[in-house]
């Protein structure tokens, strides 16, 4: 039996997450530039996304870029924000056509204004969309997330919005940056990397974890088929014990 057809529907989870990792070393060892490893990068967000819909899984958080990220040189930073605006103008018809809505967690502020506005135009003309729902994290830090969220509601709190009394789980959930959006319940990281890198830390408590050493460039839906049956074969306890689960 092929690995798609072993997955059991009703056990799949109906948020992924990825880091997307590995992409500057596999050009590298191939004597290429790290952006043609982007440039690469490109083929698996198709397979992920594709392969996603199919399943009908409903959430997939793709980490695209990081805050520390700004920290690279910035040719390639500059490379990799081209590609982003060619990849957005290329895609759109098929996200249409694939009922995909767009969403964005990060600081877009900091980007240029060009991949900005395209994300910008994408989010909107998407929005409407009820088929999967593709999360890009860009500029993104789980730490600024959460401090930013620690400042509303200092600042609501103020106002008089909220009182500490009041404060819990669902209230604190729905001022981070991922309100509405369900926990993932896999994260898969590409690369060899056992390491979370700033990404979804709140989100992440109870999320199970994935890690392969494939470069991001070679990751195709088989690599994915596969990290959904790992997932499907765990025991998700939740602080109770197998009995009871
Ligand atoms: C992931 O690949 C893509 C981004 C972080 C933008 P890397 O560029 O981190 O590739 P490695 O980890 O250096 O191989
Ligand atoms: C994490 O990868 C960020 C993305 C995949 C976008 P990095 O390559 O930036 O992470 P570190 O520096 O190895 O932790
Ligand atoms: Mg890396």
């Amino acid at each position: 039996m092929n690995l798609k057809d072993q997955l059991i529907p009703e056990r799949l989870p109906q948020h992924v997450a990825i880091i997307m990792d590995g992409n500057g070393r596999w050009a590298r060892k191939r004597g290429a530039a790290r952006i043609f490893g982007h440039q690469s990068g490109v083929t698996p967000v198709h397979d992920v996304v594709e392969a996603s819909g199919e399943l009908g899984i409903k959430y997939l958080t793709l980490y695209a870029f990081s805050t520390e990220n700004w920290g690279r040189p910035a040719d390639e930073i500059e490379n990799l924000m081209l590609l982003l605006v060619s990849t957005i103008k290329k895609e759109t018809k098929k996200l249409m056509d694939n009922n995909v809505r767009l969403m964005t967690i990060g600081d877009l502020s900091k980007l240029a204004e060009t991949p900005r506005e395209e994300l910008l135009k994408l989010k909107q003309l998407t929005a409407a969309n009820t088929g999967l729902t593709v999360i890009l994290a860009l500029s993104y830090s789980a730490r600024s997330e959460l401090i930013q969220a620690a400042k509303k509601i200092i600042g609501d709190a103020r106002e008089g919005k909220i009182t500490p009394e009041e404060m819990n789980g669902t209230i604190f959930e729905s001022y981070l940056e991922t309100a509405g959006i369900p926990d993932p319940e896999l994260l898969i990281r590409t690369s060899g990397e056992v390491r979370i890198s700033n990404f979804l830390l709140y989100q992440i408590a109870y999320t199970e974890l994935y890690f392969t050493p494939v470069f991001w460039p070679d990751f195709r839906k088989k690599d994915y088929y596969e990290a959904l049956l790992d997932f499907q074969n765990r025991e998700r306890r939740f602080g109770k014990t197998s009995e009871q689960v």
